[in-house]
């Protein structure tokens, strides 16, 4: 049983060889059990990830009358019966995508009563695409002592113009719609591979959507849905981090359950430097030889550009490089937390605002770590992979968030690891 007070251990030096399936994605999943609201009969997720987030958002779905059953990693969900249009404000604080059951809710109840969301401390998180998305719905807000009353009686169609293409503002406003008569035009919205499958989902129970994936989503309202399964798509980020693992220590790793595309961004930077990237199906094969140089520039974008959620995985890769890389935080304007405990480790780090110059270094040296946000602590994990030594990284829960036994993962593949 994983607590507060894991820590992950790491002793670096290993390659990584062999081969890995990879977990479902865990930010499909979460917009998708949210999506479960919208329909009062049973729904099947398959395959269902074994994480904190997900257990956060199954208690805050129990809160407001969902049962849901899992057998394996088949989750049986029913919603048939909600009980309560009131979140759960502890559960709410700790889970950043609670707010993805504000438009399941509305568009089911008509009403609902949110706290702001928590989540990882990367920024400062607004959720006001949100808010002004579901307004222009015709719904009444009202914010009063932390919490944001909804009414949704008077909900219509329209288009809407997103202001910057929030991956959870595009899919709350998705799922807010769907039972609107008429037509609802979310226009400059994300397109990042799990609205995609967001949209697949809802279809499958019956929405009528179209244009996931591109900057316009269309929603024309229907009358009722009806019971489905679902398998969502693997996770691009647990993919990525495994190829950057291997980039780091050497190797050739197998990575099952992976689409390419998803991963393109990462593939051409990883390729650039000499990483023998191939693809088959639904397998992509990753082998590094040694140190490899520097990449010149890494620039977060919104998808299809490089992914924030990659960029501190990659920081380790740059740390241990041979030259200097310029990377460009544009995403988040706080999430290079992790750059101070990669300097104590030996890494060479100059920040300045959203801007992180990495000189490689030959050597890390393994050290006491703190994990500041889920991904930070992933890289850190990847970083102990190549150090000299011991290096313990504190706060394994935030990597919980979003890693299925990480620890697991990476000792299948050679990596000496373990949760103390
Ligand atoms: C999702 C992902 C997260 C990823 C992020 C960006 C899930 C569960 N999480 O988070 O892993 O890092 O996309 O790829 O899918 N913003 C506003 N106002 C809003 C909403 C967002 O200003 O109302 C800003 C944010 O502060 C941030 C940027 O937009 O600077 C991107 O946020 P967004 O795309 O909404 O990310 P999330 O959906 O929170």
């Amino acid at each position: 049983m994983n607590t507060y007070n894991d820590k992950l251990m790491v002793v670096g030096g290993n390659e990584l060889n062999g081969e890995a399936t990879i977990q479902t994605s865990k930010n499909a999943v979460l917009p998708i059990l949210a999506g479960c609201v919208l329909c009062d009969k049973p729904i099947v997720i398959k395959n269902v990830p074994n994480l904190l987030d997900v257990h956060n958002m199954f208690n805050i779905l129990k809160g407001i009358g969902v049962s849901i059953d899992c057998v394996d990693k088949d989750c049986y969900i029913d919603a048939s019966n909600i009980t309560s249009t009131t979140l759960n404000q502890e559960l709410c604080k700790a889970l950043r995508s609670s707010i993805f059951l504000l438009g399941p809710m509305l568009a089911r109840t008509r009403q609902a009563v949110i706290s702001y969301p928590g989540g990882c401390d990367i920024g400062n998180r607004p959720i006001d695409l949100h808010l002004s998305g579901l307004e222009k719905l015709g719904v009444k807000i009202i914010k009063r002592h932390s919490l944001i009353y909804c009414d949704a009686r008077n909900m219509h169609s329209a288009t809407i113009q997103l202001d910057f293409p929030s991956v959870g503002a595009t899919e709350n406003l998705m799922m807010a719609s769907v039972f609107l008569k008429g037509t609802t035009r979310l226009i400059n919205v994300a397109k990042e591979p799990e609205i995609v499958d967001l949209q697949n989902f809802l279809n499958s129970m019956g929405c009528n959507i179209s244009g996931a994936g591109s900057a316009e989503i269309t929603i024309t309202g229907v009358d009722k849905l009806h019971s489905t399964q679902y398998m969502p798509i693997g996770d691009r980020i647990v993919a990525g981090t495994l190829m950057i693992a291997t980039a780091i220590t050497g190797g050739k790793v197998a990575l099952k359950n992976t689409d390419f595309k998803n991963n393109q961004s990462l593939i051409a930077k990883l390729s650039s430097v000499g990483c023998q990237i191939d693809i088959k199906s639904d397998i992509i094969y990753i082998s590094s030889k040694g140190r490899l140089p520097s990449v010149d520039l890494i620039d977060t974008q919104v998808y299809p550009g490089f992914p924030t959620d990659m960029q501190a995985q990659m920081m380790s890769l740059q740390a241990v490089s041979d030259g200097v890389s310029i990377m460009c935080e544009n995403v988040f304007e706080n999430r290079y937390k992790h750059a101070k405990e990669l300097i104590k480790m030996g890494a060479n780090i100059i920040l300045r605002d959203r801007v992180a110059v990495v000189k490689g270094v030959k050597e890390l040296t393994g050290a006491p770590v703190d994990a500041t946000d889920l991904r930070a602590g992933a890289g850190l994990v990847l970083a102990g992979l190549k150090a000299n030594g011991y290096t313990t990284v504190n706060n394994a829960y935030y990597i919980d968030r979003g890693y299925e036994q990480f620890e697991n993962l990476l000792s299948s593949l050679g990596a000496n690891i373990k949760r103390i």
